[in-house]
């Protein structure tokens, strides 16, 4: 067994929960380019796969009204676009791959083809693109000047996201053929014109036509990751995902949604390892167990209910700072278009009828994290390889714990030699993202993958 090791970060202060006060945390560097080199620096020459970059356009509001708590403590507030700092990033890295999260809301898909073409160009192949519907999606569906979500609009908002990939797919796999760029001088032929066509696409929710006017990349397609695991979710992944983020939250739950996943793909008609599951694992290790808790609990103690509350919002449109906390989260009205994102309400309405305190309080001291994972080096090594022996996760993405460096440098120097021993990580993967990945299989998209039969090429 060998796992996959991403970092997941976002470009603002804090990284979810507020850290930013912290003496470890970033509040200065965060809008700080030499920051980011530093950690794509620190997690290329230990052999990470992938830096993640989660992001969005909104930020958590109540009532089309800011909170306080989002502008003071820093609520996914404010934030930078990562997608422009990549190219830098690569620039000073060699193998590490770039994932970054871009709507499916809100852009067009001739811009974010583009725009992940050229990435993928310049970095010889090393990026993903983790497709999202939106979270804060009222927030951004006014800074747009979009109309407000209909009342069924979760899973309207995914199927306009299959038709968004669609036409990306088309451009990327469709418009040039594999030997169109012939670049001969002699002859001013940039390139063939008979081997570059436009694409026509015409769909209830986005329609293009026309050639696609970046030349095949390293990948063409870039890695698709997905994020949401909503029943919509799920069956948006089993179509167009090759990786799919998850927040686990125990073995169990883990390997139900690994298991549905794999399901799923098959009855798709791929593979059933044809989408790694990461996990989300926020990781405290220190030298000795005991200093490592003492930190797990200095780091719970930053957070803050308000907070969660709000955050809570952000992800689900759905406000419980006005409910009494008694309520039960069944009873809980939700908002006119229906929840906007379900995979956080589903794992509380999971754990059977709980009430809108048991909520808070779980959210307060999890937020939107994965496993928890705290010990020695030895300890944090033992559990990650048990967690991905009993659930199936092809690997975990660290999430930072204090918002500075220190949580990934730390795991570098103690936890990646021992995993490497231990012959659990790829030696000398790549050079594509998709290579690290999926190790055997080429850079394009698998032959497996559904879009494989829109291919102009092979
Ligand atoms: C693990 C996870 C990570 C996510 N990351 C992002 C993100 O970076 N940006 C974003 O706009 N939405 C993010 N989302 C929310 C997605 O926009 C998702 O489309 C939304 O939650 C609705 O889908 P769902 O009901 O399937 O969860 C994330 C969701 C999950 C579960």
């Amino acid at each position: 067994m060998e796992m996959l090791l991403g970092a997941f970060e976002m470009v603002n202060p804090n990284n979810g929960m507020p850290t930013w006060t912290h003496p470890d945390g970033r509040g200065d560097d965060w809008d700080d380019l030499s920051h980011w080199t530093k950690l794509a620096k620190t997690l290329d020459a230990a052999g990470f796969d992938f830096l993640f970059f989660a992001d969005t356009y909104g930020y958590p509001t109540l009532e089309g009204r800011v909170p306080d708590e989002t502008i003071a403590h820093g609520i996914q507030f404010p934030a930078l676009d990562p997608m422009l700092m990549i190219a830098a990033l690569a620039a000073q890295t060699t193998s590490l791959g770039f994932v970054v999260t871009s709507p499916t809301v809100a852009e067009r898909p001739y811009g974010t083809a583009r725009r992940f073409a050229t990435l993928d160009r310049l970095t010889g192949g090393r990026i993903g693109w983790n497709i999202v519907t939106g979270s804060s999606q009222a927030t951004t569906d006014a800074l747009f000047g979009l109309e407000s979500a209909a009342p069924g609009a979760h899973d309207s908002r995914y199927d306009a996201a299959d038709e968004f990939v669609e036409l990306c797919l088309r451009f990327w796999e469709q418009s040039w053929e594999d030997d169109a760029e012939v670049r001969d001088r002699a002859r001013n032929v940039y390139a063939d014109p008979t081997k570059v066509r436009p694409v026509s696409f015409d769909g209830v929710h986005h329609r293009g036509h026309g050639v696609f006017a970046v030349p095949p990349t390293p990948q063409r397609t870039p890695v698709l990751f997905q994020a949401g695991t909503s029943d919509r979710g799920r069956a948006f992944a089993a179509r167009n995902a090759e990786a799919v983020f998850i927040q686990g939250q125990s073995i169990p739950q883990a390997a139900k949604v690994v298991a549905d996943v794999r399901a799923r793909a098959v009855a798709a008609g791929r593979p059933a390892d044809d989408i790694a599951v990461i996990s989300g694992a926020t990781i405290i290790v220190a030298p000795t167990s005991e200093e490592a808790h003492a930190r797990r609990a200095e780091l719970d103690a930053l957070y803050a209910l308000d907070d969660a509350a709000v955050m809570f919002a952000g992800f689900t449109g759905v406000d419980l700072t006005r409910e009494d906390p008694d309520t039960l989260l069944e009873d809980v009205v939700l908002p006119a278009g229906g929840a906007q994102g379900q995979t956080l309400l589903d794992r509380y309405r999971a754990q059977g009828s709980v009430r809108v305190r048991d909520v808070l309080d779980g959210f307060r001291g999890r937020g939107i994290r994965g496993f928890l994972v705290t010990g020695s080096p030895v300890e944090v090594a033992d559990e990650l390889e048990t967690i991905a022996r009993e659930t199936g996760l092809a690997g975990f993405m660290l999430e930072p714990t204090f918002g500075g460096l220190g949580c990934f440098t730390d795991f570098c120097e103690l936890v990646v030699p021992i995993l490497r021993e231990r012959g659990l990580l790829a030696d000398a993967p790549g050079p594509t993202l998709r290579e690290r990945m999926h190790p055997g299989g080429g850079p394009r998209l698998a032959s497996t993958h559904p879009a494989a039969a829109l291919r102009a090429h092979a």
